[in-house]
């Protein structure tokens, strides 16, 4: 039932085009370049009378949640928040009936987000479940759902749920740009079809399997690696940093990349490798100043770059001095730049194609290192206890 995978992980790493393909479906309107109001689990006059929006969720489902509450502030001008379920529920949060408190879960089980679900219905929030499993108890909790289709997930490290979910908030807050007058009719149009032809963007960047397996074997023996990125790509930033250490137990730590002058910049050296997130987007040259940074400090660049991006590729090859000396052909190798291309696609998508790499790179380190990818040490798969 793997299909042929070595692991559920990678199967579900592979299924993800599918997944979003099937979380889409039916619910954009090309002609009207709108999201079908039916299908959001949201009233037309609640979307237009709220006045915040408050994601909460756990762990991968929190990182889904900032890139939601990026696309909220941006495409319908709300402003929102996000918040870790087990935060909410033993502080004090003060929740309005103008809010909508949006409860991202995989399996709509999740304690902590269903406390802090029931903590906010107390005080008369609307909450809306973006669940992947049907009539769970988020779900069932909440005024409304909306449900990505990713299919069951069998690996404990999330994947297609987690590009599923961003799919679904995504066609979220273009629903709620649209009703509240914030998203024009061009801007709506560009966005969802950018998405509709995402899945297509995303088997592209699967192509490249065989090299970030090749990167993995270069870097497996690694202790750290520092995750950077700025805008969508910072939570993607750390959700790479989290499938890293889920199943491979390498120390990983995804940062804001305007964060590394502020600390994670004294760790650098040439024995731990940066991830650096730098497609071609608003933040671009930002970004790139981070990656010399790094490099004038001897750090190991990984770099996932928009195809054809030959600057990133220059400025991140090994100098000499950080090739082991091994055979010709082998430094030749080795002196290849770890540069991963994504397609050059709308903003909004970005992070739907820039996790994909890190989480195959976190699986093909795993399974170098020969861990137990699907069912790795101390994790469960639904965590129903606080
Ligand atoms: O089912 P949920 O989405 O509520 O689960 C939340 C987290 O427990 C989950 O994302 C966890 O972090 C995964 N192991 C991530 O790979």
């Amino acid at each position: 039932e793997k299909g042929g995978y070595k692991h559920f992980m990678l199967k579900e790493i592979m299924e993800q085009p599918r997944a979003i393909e099937d979380t889409i479906r039916g619910r954009i309107n090309v002609s009207e370049a709108d999201v079908v109001p039916e299908e959001i689990g949201i009233s037309v006059a609640l979307a237009k009378s709220i006045t915040r929006v408050y994601f909460v969720a756990c762990g991968t489902s929190a990182h889904a949640a900032m890139a939601g509450r990026y696309w909220v502030e941006q495409l319908a001008k709300v402003p929102s928040t996000v918040e870790i379920g087990s935060e909410v529920r033993y502080r004090e949060p003060v929740f309005s009936p103008t809010d909508l408190v949006v409860a991202v879960s995989q399996s709509g089980e999740t304690a902590d987000t269903l406390a802090a679900v029931k903590a906010a219905k107390a005080q008369g929030a609307h909450v809306l479940a973006v669940a992947n499993v049907l009539d769970s108890a988020i779900p069932r909790a909440s005024e409304g759902a909306l449900y990505t289709h990713a299919g069951p997930e069998i690996g404990v490290a999330s994947t297609k749920c987690f590009t599923t979910q961003l799919a679904a908030l995504l066609m979220l807050a273009v629903y709620l740009g649209r009703r509240r007058g914030t998203l024009s009719a061009d801007e709506s149009r560009r966005v969802l079809g950018g998405l509709l032809k995402g899945a297509q963007d995303m088997r592209t960047v699967l192509e490249q399997k065989d090299k970030i397996q090749f990167i993995a074997k270069k870097f497996h023996r690694s202790r750290d690696m520092l995750f950077l990125g700025r805008g969508t790509g910072f939570p993607v930033a750390l959700e790479g940093a989290l499938k890293l250490k889920e199943i491979s137990y390498i120390h990983a730590e995804g940062y804001a990349a305007g964060e590394m002058k502020h600390g994670p910049i004294a760790l650098i050296d040439e024995e731990m490798p940066v991830v650096v997130l730098c497609p071609k987007d608003a933040h671009y040259e930002k970004t790139v100043s981070n990656l010399e940074e790094v490099r004038a400090r001897e750090g190991v660049v990984i770099a996932v770059c928009t195809q054809g991006d030959g600057e990133v590729a220059r400025l991140i090859t090994p100098s000499i001095s950080q090739i082991p000396s091994r055979s010709p052909r082998q430094n030749f190798a080795l002196s290849e730049p770890d540069v991963i291309e994504i397609p050059e696609v709308e903003p909004e998508i970005l992070p739907l194609l820039t996790v994909v790499p890190l989480q195959l790179l976190a699986y093909y380190i795993a399974d170098y290192k020969g861990t137990d990818v699907d069912q790795p040490r101390n994790l469960a798969k639904t965590v129903t206890v606080e």
